[in-house]
């Protein structure tokens, strides 16, 4: 079926479909491990499902992207880790699925999990394992062959499981360790584990963390790291520092002290959406507290106030940067999804980086090396936008495209912005088609017509959220779109929004980019506007003649 042929996309990483058959051409040794090692556990082996990202990380050359992993369907279920490396966060070479639950500890999932870089290059890898009764534990494993740059065989712990629920914590609500950070005062490594408190406290999500020397005795450092009540249970929490006054990123380990906030983010399995909060962190005392209480984890900013969950972040070495990975579900039916053979992708990796003008978020911006698949540049210059206008923009092909444009305001005397007018609510408008003084104006991206999908079974809500524009900047905007999914950037990424969208109509020759403005009383004009075709992204089996290290 070419439709949902096409919504594969072309430089999002995701799972390859039919894995078996992508190997059997290739006679290098590697491939042919895999192939038997693949073999031995799914004989039938289908892909599909990529969810939580889980343990992303540079190591000896190579960025390493753990997932989890359904080998067997395109839905949910037997979690294993799918395994990818790159070596630009662009391209990315498919390896052998690197854990399988193969023990009591983890026999209902190899899920999520975090990987610790120790001092003379050791690597510990903790991750969640769902037991044969289904409570959380969590386990150590470590690379086979720690000379090995593409880490394929992993061995886990004798002694697994290392941690497993403590007291007053249920058996389902305890998971997905954070990168250990080092706290010099303690001489030992602390980790953070999400969970939640319905008894004490009412519906509060928590971090409990836990202290080690070895990764293979922790102790439960008493209170919590933090709680907030009616938030639920916190999955995938990360905890690391962000630089204040210059714009590249820390280490995990970083120290608190000036110049250096923590960020505390947790995935709240009650709405599906990664909230975070910046604030400040006392290791001594076991505590982080948010910077403004009314923006604390859960209540306040979220990374994207689009489809987005379960991320994480790594400290890149080689760049001095920390990239942000989500996982971006689908939002069609699990029966298209069957159908597809497939699910899920993850969002172009971001750079994360304090906003030093608002001074109270941070900003995310596709990693550099994206940059590098822009093709062909349109600059269409400035472009004026009467109120109630829809502009058709010759841009070519239209399904892989990176767009940055700045805007200006122009209110017309009618325009009378009074507090009704302002408060536009994505949640309840009709998205792009509807009108109200301000807006809304932008673009419409695979679109043949107004609106893009006509199809059915899809989760068409309008996303939306509201961007600081400071005194002396222009609104700017970047969109990123390939195929099934689309990612905004607002104001250098302070605020974030994707969508995955199906159409049916606007697909291949026929999507097309349209600029528009549906405010009775703004003309809008669109400073500058540049638009690239872009590349697609070699995304494959590895075969070992590539390797070029
Ligand atoms: C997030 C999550 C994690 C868990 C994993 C299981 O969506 O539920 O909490 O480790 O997925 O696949």
């Amino acid at each position: 079926n070419s439709m949902l042929l096409w919504q594969r996309t072309s430089f999002h990483f995701q799972p390859e479909k039919n894995w078996m058959n992508g190997v059997d051409r290739n006679p290098y040794l590697i491939v042919l491990l895999f192939f038997s090692f693949l073999f031995k556990y799914y004989p039938d082996g289908e892909l599909l499902l990529l969810t939580v990202g889980a343990g992303p990380m540079y190591y000896k050359g190579w960025y390493h992207l753990f997932y989890q992993y359904n080998p067997d369907s395109a839905v949910w279920g037997n979690i294993t880790w799918g395994h990818a490396v790159s070596k630009d966060l662009v391209h990315w070479l498919y390896l052998p699925i690197a854990m399988v639950p193969d023990h009591w500890y983890d026999a209902n999932g190899v899920w999520t999990g975090s990987a610790t870089l120790l001092p003379h290059g050791r690597l510990a890898m903790l991750y969640t394992g769902s037991t044969l009764e289904s409570v959380q534990v969590q386990n150590l494993a470590f690379p086979a062959d720690p000379d090995d740059q593409l880490l394929l065989d992993w061995v886990k712990a004798e002694s697994n499981p290392v941690v497993v629920p403590p007291p007053g914590v249920g058996a389902k609500d305890f998971r997905d360790p954070t990168t250990a950070w080092y706290v010099a005062a303690e001489g030992a490594w602390f980790v953070a584990i999400g969970s939640k408190n319905d008894t004490l406290r009412r519906h509060s999500g928590i971090v409990l963390v836990y202290k080690t020397v070895d990764f293979i005795q922790y102790e439960l450092l008493p209170g919590v790291l933090h709680a907030v009540d009616g938030t639920g249970m916190w999955e995938c929490v990360d905890f690391f520092p962000v630089a204040t006054e210059v714009a590249t990123g820390l280490d995990t380990s970083e120290p608190a002290g000036p110049g250096v906030k923590h960020v505390l983010k947790a995935s709240l399995d009650d709405d599906k959406h990664d909230y975070y909060a910046i604030g400040t962190y006392n290791a001594a005392l076991n505590a982080w507290e948010p910077d403004e209480p009314e923006k604390d984890v859960g209540v306040g900013l979220r990374y994207d106030y689009g489809k987005f969950y379960a991320s994480k972040t790594f400290f890149d070495p080689l760049k001095k940067r920390r990239v942000l990975w989500g996982w971006i579900g689908e939002t069609d039916s699990e029966r298209t999804d069957l159908t597809k053979g497939w699910a899920s992708l993850q969002a172009l990796p971001r750079t994360v980086l304090f906003d030093q003008k608002t001074g109270s978020s941070l900003l995310q911006w596709p990693v550099d090396e994206v940059d590098k698949l822009r093709l062909t540049k349109n600059n269409l210059g400035s472009i004026s936008l009467a109120a109630g206008s829809v502009l058709p923009l010759d841009v070519g092909t239209a399904t892989q495209l990176d767009i940055v444009a700045e805007f200006a305001l122009n209110y017309s005397a009618s325009a009378n912005a009074n507090e009704a007018d302002v408060g536009y609510n994505c949640s309840t408008s009709g998205g792009a088609a509807s009108r109200g003084v301000l807006g809304p104006f932008g673009f419409l991206v695979l679109a043949d017509q107004n609106r893009s999908s006509v199809a059915s079974d899809l989760v068409k809500r309008v996303y939306g959220s509201i961007v600081p524009v400071l005194d002396a900047e222009t609104l700017t905007l970047r969109i990123v779109v390939d195929h099934s999914i689309v990612e905004s950037f607002a104001q250098g990424g302070r605020t974030c929004i994707t969508s995955r969208v199906y159409p049916t109509r606007a697909i291949y020759g026929a999507a097309r980019l349209f600029l528009f403005n549906n405010a009775t009383g703004v003309d809008v004009a669109c400073k500058s506007l540049t638009v690239w075709q872009m590349n697609s992204a070699f995304i494959r089996p590895f075969d070992s003649r590539l390797d070029s290290s």
